[in-house]
């Protein structure tokens, strides 16, 4: 008998990149229109994802660039996230659902409140993302004249998802008894009200919401720095990452997935989905023409605002897009955290290739090419054990993302490397995760064996 592959998860992001609405065949996420989200979410389904996943930033998306500059981009108003989640867990029965919400800008009672409400709706299929946002444009919505240190937005994140994790475990799951014969709708003892003094926050009570179905719903989070590795390390079920190149893929699941030791946790208790970007054809020349179209799109002086912008100021508005990258390029390169090459086939970019690239993808892993192409580098990622899985990062919706359901997944179904039919019906489930148990079951645990 042989042994079962491993799987990939899978989650599809349902947001691009700012200049992606400028294509022809594109439609863009700030529309307002609940059935753009629908039908990608329910297509999702039907490709048997496991998450679709909502980016966010909380005020204007203007990449700290002002107004005026935002008045080009497709994603600067977007859905709330939450009130997205709960739409859509209406109108789709399996996929799990993740959205972002911040730390920094949130309450950890509303927060308890709304996700644990979320997952009862869509019975057990919520992620929450976890940042602690770094755009100026939500500094300034919410009163600061600055953005707060990342030191501290990190250490209230620390104590923030903690108490969100105590206020979900204010009831166990078996607390309502809704009796009527002895008038009792719960059971006292089953509650386990928090009393919470910290650095950050105080807060006294129960959640007013039952335990949600998932015990936990998933945690995910994208952090970069050893301040967010190490809440990773802690907190998450799901990561988002760039790494760059498969050693580094290998290398950064190594490195969370040690620092899950010191916390008690297995090294299989995370999920590591690194944003992958595919064009798919039935052979690398028409992926390539299909890139190429839609990148046609995005004008010229947009493609060196963003090298510029991406590389924190490199004069790259003076370039020409169609010469090499200039040297001054590696000293941008330097202050970046994600790896960064200005090599392709063995020689050096056009400033128009690190500009389509920055434009399309910001440089998530990247397969331009024919259907076994694409899945050879997701089984091969798989297999070196550089992640679990991958977050799909559309180049343009809808049609970017129906074309990796239609032609992707199929083969790598005929893999063996992805599923074919849920079988369970939590995200939790999907992603082999067990939902923790009620803390007060250990202590009972404990109580039946002293006995
Ligand atoms: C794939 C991916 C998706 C992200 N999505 C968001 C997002 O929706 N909202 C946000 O504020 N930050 C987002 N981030 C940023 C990180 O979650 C994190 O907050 C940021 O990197 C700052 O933390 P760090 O200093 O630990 O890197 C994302 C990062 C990655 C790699």
């Amino acid at each position: 008998m042989t042994a079962a592959k491993r799987q990939l998860k899978l989650a599809l992001f349902m947001n691009t990149t700012e200049y992606a609405w400028l294509y022809e065949k594109a439609r863009s996420e700030s529309e307002f229109d609940f059935a753009f989200y629908r039908d990608l979410a329910q297509m999702a389904e039907r490709a048997r994802f496991d998450a679709v996943f909502l980016a966010d930033i909380v005020a204007v998306n203007d990449r700290n660039r002002g107004l005026e500059a935002a008045g080009h981009m497709g994603n600067a108003v977007v859905y709330e996230p939450l009130t997205m989640l709960g739409a859509l867990s209406a109108v789709t029965e399996k996929i799990g659902l993740v959205a972002t919400a911040s730390t920094t800008y949130h309450q950890p009672f509303h927060i308890a409140r709304m996700i644990g409400s979320l997952d009862h709706l869509s019975k057990g299929r919520i992620g929450w993302n976890v940042v602690t946002s770094q755009g100026e444009s939500e500094a300034a919505a919410f009163g600061l004249d600055a953005q707060l240190d990342p030191g501290f937005r990190y250490d209230r994140a620390s104590e923030f998802v903690d108490l969100v994790f105590d206020l979900w475990n204010s009831w166990e799951g078996d607390a309502f008894l809704r009796d009527k014969a002895s008038t009792r709708y719960f059971d006292p003892s089953k509650v386990h009200p928090v009393d919470h003094r910290g650095k950050h926050f105080k807060a006294r009570g129960a959640l007013n919401v039952p335990r949600p179905p998932q015990g936990r719903p998933v945690i995910s989070q994208a952090g970069s720095s050893e301040a967010g590795f190490e809440l990773a390390a802690r907190t998450a079920d799901v990561m988002f990452c760039a790494p760059g190149s498969l050693e580094r893929g290998k290398a950064f699941s190594a490195n969370i997935r040690e620092r899950m030791v010191k916390y008690g946790r297995g090294p299989d208790e995370v999920a590591i989905m690194p944003g992958l970007f595919v064009v798919a054809g039935g052979t690398e020349e028409e992926a390539r023409r299909k890139y190429a179209d839609a990148q046609a799109a995005t004008p010229d002086s947009f493609k060196l605002q963003s090298i510029d912008r991406y590389l924190g100021g490199v004069g790259a508005l003076e370039w020409d897009l169609d010469k090499p990258i200039p040297t001054t390029a590696e000293e941008g390169a330097a202050r970046l955290r994600r790896r960064v090459t200005f090599e392709i086939d063995g020689r050096r970019m056009t400033a128009r290739e690190l500009g389509d690239q920055i434009t399309s993808c910001y440089g998530h892993i990247t397969c331009i090419g024919a259907v076994e192409q694409v899945a050879d580098t997701m089984e091969t990622w798989l297999k070196e054990r550089a992640c679990d899985g991958f977050t799909l990062f559309p180049h343009y919706l809808p049609g970017n993302a129906h074309d990796f359901g239609q032609l992707v997944v199929p083969e790598l179904q005929r893999r063996g490397i992805f599923r074919k039919e849920y079988e369970g019906s939590t995200f939790r489930d999907h992603l082999g995760l067990a939902s923790p148990q009620h803390p007060a079951s250990d202590r009972n645990a404990a109580r039946l064996a002293g006995q």
